[in-house]
């Protein structure tokens, strides 16, 4: 293949460009005719901040948390929790059955803790970008909110969700055959 361009560039080119730039620096339009020089390669084509994930984030979900270590439950954390998630979730949620949300009395079993707590804490970009979020949206309908920010609160209820479920494998440390 040969490239557009001529190594060493023409007089007038050059000069089309600096005109352009000199437009972009003063013109006062940060959006204008000068960006769009710039852009006119890349712009469009596609959104692929969908696509890369990393191995972790398709396993631990897509936020700020990682790699928790769990001990047995902690009955107290565990009460806190029941209170934030009777406020802030169980309008959507129910333990035993499906309901506005999936049923999370064995979401343990199918997610890692740091899935649900990334979930909770990063609900939007979850359901932007990952694709197990993406498919239960596909389901559900509803997009999930972010109704919890404050990462203590969504470890407590991480821990009631411990303390109810129902598939007893499901919070054992995770084992690290699946790497990274
Ligand atoms: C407005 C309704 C709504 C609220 C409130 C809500 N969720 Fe959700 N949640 C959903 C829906 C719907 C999904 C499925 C994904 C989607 O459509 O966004 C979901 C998915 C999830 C998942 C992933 C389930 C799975 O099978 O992987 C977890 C975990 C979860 N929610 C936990 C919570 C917790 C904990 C709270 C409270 C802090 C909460 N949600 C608040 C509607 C809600």
């Amino acid at each position: 293949m040969t490239s557009a361009f001529d190594p060493r560039p023409r007089t007038p080119l050059s000069f089309v460009l600096l005109a352009a730039a000199a437009l972009a620096a003063c013109g006062g339009t940060p959006d204008g005719d000068g960006a769009a020089v710039a852009d006119a390669g890349s712009a469009p084509s596609t959104s692929n901040s969908d696509a890369e994930l990393t191995a972790v984030e398709l396993e631990q979900g897509i936020g700020p948390v990682r790699d928790l270590n769990l001990e047995g439950v902690d009955p107290a954390l565990a009460e806190a929790g029941e209170a934030a998630f009777t406020q802030k979730c169980s309008a959507c949620h129910k333990v035993e059955e499906r309901y506005v949300g999936p049923r999370l009395g064995t979401v343990l079993s199918r997610r890692r803790p740091e899935f649900v707590m990334n979930m909770v804490l990063n609900a939007n970009e979850m359901v932007k970008r990952h694709p197990v979020v993406k498919e239960l949206l596909g389901q559900f309908y509803t997009p999930m909110p972010v109704q919890v920010t404050d990462p203590d609160e969504a470890r407590a209820i991480l821990e009631y969700l411990r303390s109810v479920q129902t598939d007893s494998t499901a919070s054992s440390p995770a084992d690290p055959a699946g790497d990274r």
